[in-house]
């Protein structure tokens, strides 16, 4: 998957490099350009921003500058199709393990996160004509840009991406993962040693009773979602765990 960034903060996007979506850029799995948005200004002061119309506070990000980055980025990867345009903001679509995985299917994804008030209208709009647009929220907050969101979205796609984690097995029971699980966060884990601080392990992992395990991680997850998130357990489908409880 190749994924290019625009941004008028290269150096926040340097995590990239780091764990596992640097081991992915190694590996090439991962092809990874960040770009500097000055780069397609022209005057001395290198203006990405201007004054709104219609007045208020801020500054909005000017569409001659991002449509020139927008248009270079897409001329160096001719051959390749028209990329994904990802537009990290808080008024965009909740990023979701579900828009996780359908951002990983693509071979190539634009990041054009903005600083200020937002970028011109007319940019989206424009690319909209083109290109597939995701405007994407990554939670209900506001953030002072949108390098942060860029950080997270392709982190979450990244180990989607087939071999980027070790074991092929982490996805299934990942929180927000399709399954009979589907919905519920997931429980408590616990390794060496067998006593901490006087603090034991549930007994029921040292059975070797894999069907009692299963069911005891369930419940965890369950108690858990009913603690953490109420409004999962809403979404609940009892017909999923009694499926899940009849395989074991
Ligand atoms: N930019 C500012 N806040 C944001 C958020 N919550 N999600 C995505 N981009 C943002």
């Amino acid at each position: 998957m190749r994924i290019d960034v625009v941004t008028i903060f290269p150096e926040y996007l340097e995590p990239l490099n780091v764990s596992l979506v640097g081991k992915a850029r190694v590996r090439g799995t991962l092809d990874v350009r960040v770009h500097d948005l000055r780069e397609w200004t022209h005057d001395r002061h290198n203006t990405v921003d201007d004054t709104p119309y219609g007045g208020g506070p801020g500054m909005v990000m000017k569409p001659d500058v991002w449509g020139e980055a927008l248009d270079a980025v897409a001329a160096s990867g001719e051959g390749e199709g028209a990329p994904a345009l990802v537009v990290p903001t808080p008024s965009g679509r909740s990023f979701t393990q579900e828009l996780a995985v359908e951002l990983a299917a693509k071979p190539w994804l634009v990041f054009a996160p903005a600083r200020y008030e937002g970028i011109d209208r007319r940019v989206i709009d424009d690319y909209a004509t083109r290109w597939e647009v995701h405007e994407v929220s990554i939670g209900d907050y506001v953030l002072a840009g949108g390098e942060a969101a860029v950080l997270v979205i392709t982190e979450a796609v990244a180990r989607l991406l087939p071999g980027v984690l070790g074991n092929a097995e982490s996805h299934r029971d990942d929180s927000f993962a399709p399954g009979a699980m589907a919905d519920l966060l997931e429980g408590p884990v616990y390794t060496k040693p067998p006593v901490w601080r006087e603090r034991g392990i549930p007994e029921v992992l040292l059975s070797g009773h894999h069907g009692r395990i299963a069911r005891w991680r369930r419940d965890e997850a369950f108690r858990r979602t009913a603690a953490h998130r109420p409004d999962l357990i809403e979404r609940c489908d009892p017909a999923a765990f009694d499926k899940h409880d009849r395989a074991l």
